[in-house]
């Protein structure tokens, strides 16, 4: 970053706070604005803006904020923006305070063969689990370059594919643990409206009107949760005996209702699949 950069961001940044004006002043965790809810996360987690986009894309998220300091994409669109992978940044060790971290969310190709707006505009993996391979070696990645209680702001969506629900927020913020960070917020923003599939089945997901903002600290976890892999199997098999004795003490409902049950679930038909 050259020092004129430096000097005019500093401008722009005195400008922002000056200007900017909270209509609230306690911070929700739930905004239907993306730009209010970035301004809430500027103001209680990055008193000097964003520094780092490492997916910049167009930069859409700053329109209303101050720009970062450093910007990359693997595939720049705009003048400014320098080509680098996010997991392999050309930024010394514990050299950032802040980072904005928003990589694509879909994997795969769609339905017809194609990739489909969403895919080329915001890039695409193969499949999920390349796509979280990704996540998680970008993790290490800012990890390495934070500085100690540094934040990264990384915005995700859950996906579907191939039938199966991938709860990507509960994988980022695995991952975040394992590699040392402290998930120290969560904001969801909600979608004003969605893009509909006309392709009429029986709906197995509900739609996603949500993405969240996942807050991740550079410092030890300060809340120890439990890992999946690490419950034993006699956890397990004493937690489904336990199921089964309270079950069998549980009055049976009738053939009729359950019956009825059954057939309200099959003849639910929704119009479009997720
Ligand atoms: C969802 S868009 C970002 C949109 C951006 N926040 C904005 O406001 O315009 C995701 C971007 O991540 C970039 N990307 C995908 N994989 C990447 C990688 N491994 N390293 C760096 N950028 C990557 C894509 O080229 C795309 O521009």
């Amino acid at each position: 970053m050259t020092e004129v950069h430096g000097l005019l961001r500093m401008k722009e940044m005195q400008k922002y706070f000056e200007e900017t004006e909270y209509k609230e002043d306690v911070a929700k965790s739930v905004y239907s604005s993306e730009q209010e809810l970035l301004r809430i996360i500027i103001r209680l987690y990055c008193p000097k803006a964003f520094e780092l986009d490492p997916t910049y894309s167009t930069g859409n998220f700053y329109k209303g904020i101050p720009q970062p300091m450093f910007r990359f994409d693997i595939e720049p669109q705009v003048e400014g923006v320098v080509q680098a992978d996010c997991r392999k940044l050309p930024l010394e060790n514990e050299s950032v305070n802040t980072i904005m971290f928003d990589p694509p969310f879909v994997a795969g190709i769609g339905k017809d063969g194609k990739p489909g707006i969403i895919r080329t505009r915001f890039g695409s993996y193969k499949r999920v689990e390349d796509l979280w391979e990704m996540y998680r070696d970008a993790l290490k990645e800012f990890y390495r370059i934070l500085k100690p209680n540094g934040i990264l702001v990384f915005k995700c969506q859950d996906t579907i594919s191939g039938g199966k629900q991938y709860l990507s927020h509960v994988e980022i913020i695995n991952q975040g643990i394992k590699t040392g960070f402290y998930p120290r917020d969560l904001f969801i923003l909600l979608a004003t409206h969605r893009a509909m599939s006309d392709n009429m089945k029986i709906q197995q997901h509900a739609r996603k009107f949500h993405c969240y903002f996942i807050i991740l600290e550079k410092k030890k976890n300060r809340v120890s949760y439990t890992e999946p892999s690490s419950l034993s199997s006699a956890d397990l098999s004493s937690a489904v005996s336990e199921t089964a004795v309270s079950k069998s003490q549980e009055p049976r409902p009738s053939a009729k209702a359950s019956q009825g049950g059954l057939a309200s679930e099959k003849g639910r038909g929704m119009e479009v699949r997720d």
